[in-house]
């Protein structure tokens, strides 16, 4: 597929992943949604030595201001509800990729964009940014997972209030709600996700993929999370890695993970 809204820059082992419509405060029209699964489902597991990636939008005023309302005009019942399953899936593909998922928040996160940004396994912000899930200003609800997700983040009242209120939050609010992790100067954002990105990639790749998996699994109805801890501590105990990591403890260097 070729990118026409995303711009990707895959260096060092790191994808920067850039929603690029800032003509629309990078909103998410259809074409960017279906160039997101593409790039989660298809294109980013194919790259050798991916470490992980960083999200972000482009212009100083916008990560992503939501879904695309110029394409909600004449939306059925129906469609709207393709319109959801097919934003729950790609973003399902996103919180449960392998290898982290850090999203650099430059400004408005707003419906799906804040959906986006709760899809990633991290979250920094720039003191600009601003966070809300404004749908029922237009008398909609948040289509992906944004109903579900704010709750994990920032718990059953706060969620309630700002998804009922419309209204948008800073990013000190959002930091400290537990919706961001860190609150970083605008000029640092990018290299800072980056050197998150980095830390994690020196750890056991089999491990930090396990734990991806878990801490969904918490949330998740389908699964025992403490059940799945015990097989997944078997599984990793019996990756070469794990073997590497003790013999590098007790040799008093830095382990030299394989990914087996
Ligand atoms: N969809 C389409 N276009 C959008 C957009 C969106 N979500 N958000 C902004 N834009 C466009 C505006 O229409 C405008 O384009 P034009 O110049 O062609 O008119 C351009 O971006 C700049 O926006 P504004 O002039 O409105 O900028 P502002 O600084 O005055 O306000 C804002 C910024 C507060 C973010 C405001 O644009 C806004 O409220 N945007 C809509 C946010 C929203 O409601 N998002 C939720 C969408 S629904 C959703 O996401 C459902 C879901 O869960 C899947």
């Amino acid at each position: 597929m070729r990118y026409e809204n995303l711009l990707i820059d895959f260096e060092k082992g790191i994808a920067t992943v850039t929603v690029n419509r800032p003509k629309a405060l990078n909103a998410l029209n259809r074409r960017t949604m279906q160039e997101l699964n593409y790039l989660f489902a298809q294109d980013l597991p194919k790259r050798e030595g991916l470490k992980g990636v960083v999200l972000t939008g482009a212009g100083d005023k916008s990560f992503v201001a939501g879904a695309d309302i110029k394409e909600f005009l004449d939306l059925d019942a129906a469609q709207g509800e393709a319109m959801a399953r097919y934003g729950h899936e790609t973003f399902n593909l996103i919180e449960r990729f392998a290898r982290p998922v850090v999203a650099a928040v430059n400004g408005f996160a707003l419906g799906g964009g804040c959906e986006l940004a709760m899809a990633c396994h991290l979250r920094l912000a720039a003191p600009q940014a601003r966070f809300g899930q404004p749908e029922v200003n237009l008398g909609i609800i948040p289509g992906y997972g944004g109903t579900q997700r704010l709750i994990q983040y920032i718990g059953k009242g706060n969620a309630m209030e700002l998804l009922l209120t419309a209204d948008m939050i800073d990013a000190e609010t959002a930091h400290r709600l537990g919706l961001v992790n860190r609150v970083v100067p605008q000029a640092d954002l990018l290299a800072e996700a980056h050197a998150l990105v980095e830390k994690i990639a020196a750890k056991g790749p089999l491990a930090v993929a396990k734990i991806i998996e878990l801490v969904q699994a918490y949330y998740r109805h389908d699964v025992d999370g403490f059940a799945e801890e015990i097989k997944a501590f078997g599984y990793t105990t019996g990756t070469q890695d794990f073997q590497e990591g003790a013999r590098a403890f007790v040799e008093k260097r830095k382990p030299i993970f394989k990914g087996k």
